[in-house]
């Protein structure tokens, strides 16, 4: 298969590239080469800013693909040059989008079909990101309806996996654990979160490719279990083999903190459907969260560890401040 991956130098992207890669498939990458990588041999790279409709026009032109992998648009106008330099060229264009655009559920699982968010009811501190992400969604499906755009949009709870940039996620609490740290949890640590591996979503991208019965359709991509709080915790400590100490914080003093102490949707629980996946798409998940977190250390261990990871404030609106922390846990633990 001839595949555009538009990004595939961080993460997600770069999990599917290496998926990819294991099954001979023809990659070439388009981003603007800021971000390094080491990646497979034999992937080609266009160097391109998606944001300029001249530069994505000029170098497309001569190119020729059978699917287009968009791990990496956040803005309408981040998909028209590529809308417009595509459109008729290709058989399918997987868009990554997010689970953050669902509207606060009493019912679980969330489906498809359920309600998006609005700017009254997006999630705080993510309002940009989800609203922007469902306006993509909106668009692209648009494109579908108007001119036969082959869309198909993915959308995913928070991602965990090896070469994860966000150490602020799981590789903040090997870091914690390994420090001996008491953990923080919000509320009674029942609340369920959930998560899906960074090749589960790979392997959904390849599995899905050049599926008719996919296009202008939107799937859940998310692991086929979810788990609480405090089964996360464990579930990591285990892993590691270290005793864990958990410190339980009354929601509403969570809510009155001056920083986050939590950066999963702790407030209330989230599991999504992905039944239709399965039965359109023949989606699997492989990963459960034991073995997922195993795979994770394992990587983390070999090219992190505590040395290298790295809380950068201010780098996604929720920083890990490990010294606040222990405030925290001198007057409430
Ligand atoms: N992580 C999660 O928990 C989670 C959950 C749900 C959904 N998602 C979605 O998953 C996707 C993947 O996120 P990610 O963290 O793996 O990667 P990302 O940060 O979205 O993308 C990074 C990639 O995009 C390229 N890039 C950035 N700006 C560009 C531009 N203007 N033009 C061309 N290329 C550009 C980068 O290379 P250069 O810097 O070299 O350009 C790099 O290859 C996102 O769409 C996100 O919304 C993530």
């Amino acid at each position: 298969m001839k595949v555009l991956v538009i990004g595939g130098t961080r993460f997600v992207g770069l999990r599917i590239v290496r998926v990819l890669a294991e099954q001979g498939h023809n990659i070439t990458l388009l981003n603007r080469g800021k971000t390094k990588a080491d990646l497979p041999s034999g992937v080609k790279r266009l160097t391109v800013d998606r944001r300029n409709p001249d530069e994505v026009g000029q170098v497309l032109e001569s190119q020729d693909f059978e699917v287009v992998y968009d791990i990496t648009g956040y803005q309408i106008k981040n998909l028209e040059p590529l809308v417009a330099a595509l459109c008729g060229r290709i058989n399918h264009y997987i868009f990554q989008s997010t689970c953050a655009v669902y509207a606060p559920s009493e019912l679980l699982p969330i489906r498809e079909n359920f309600p998006t968010v609005t700017e009254v009811t997006a999630p705080a501190g993510e309002e940009t990101y989800a609203l922007e992400k469902l306006q993509c969604e909106q668009f692209l499906l648009r494109m579908f309806e108007e001119k036969g755009f082959p869309v198909t949009i993915f959308r995913s709870p928070v991602v965990y996996g090896p070469e994860n940039w966000m150490d602020e996620r799981e590789g903040s609490y090997f870091v914690r654990l390994l420090q001996g740290r008491r953990i923080l949890v919000p509320g009674n640590g029942a609340t369920v979160l959930h998560f899906v591996h960074a090749d589960d979503v790979a392997r959904a991208y390849l599995v899905a490719s050049g599926q008719k019965r996919a296009l202008g359709k939107i799937f859940n991509i998310a692991s086929d279990e979810a788990i609480t709080i405090d089964g996360y915790i464990d579930t990591i400590s285990e892993t590691m083999n270290v005793k864990v100490s958990k410190v339980y914080v009354e929601p509403q003093v969570v809510c009155n903190l001056k920083r986050p102490i939590f950066f999963f949707p702790w407030e209330r629980s989230s599991f999504y459907d992905i039944s239709r996946a399965r039965d359109d798409i023949g989606y699997r998940p492989l990963f459960n969260m034991e073995e997922g977190m195993r795979h994770t250390y394992e990587w983390w261990l070999r090219s992190r560890g505590v040395h290298g990871t790295r809380f950068i404030p201010g780098k996604m609106g929720y920083d890990v401040d490990l010294a606040y922390e222990d405030d925290v846990l001198a007057r409430y633990g």
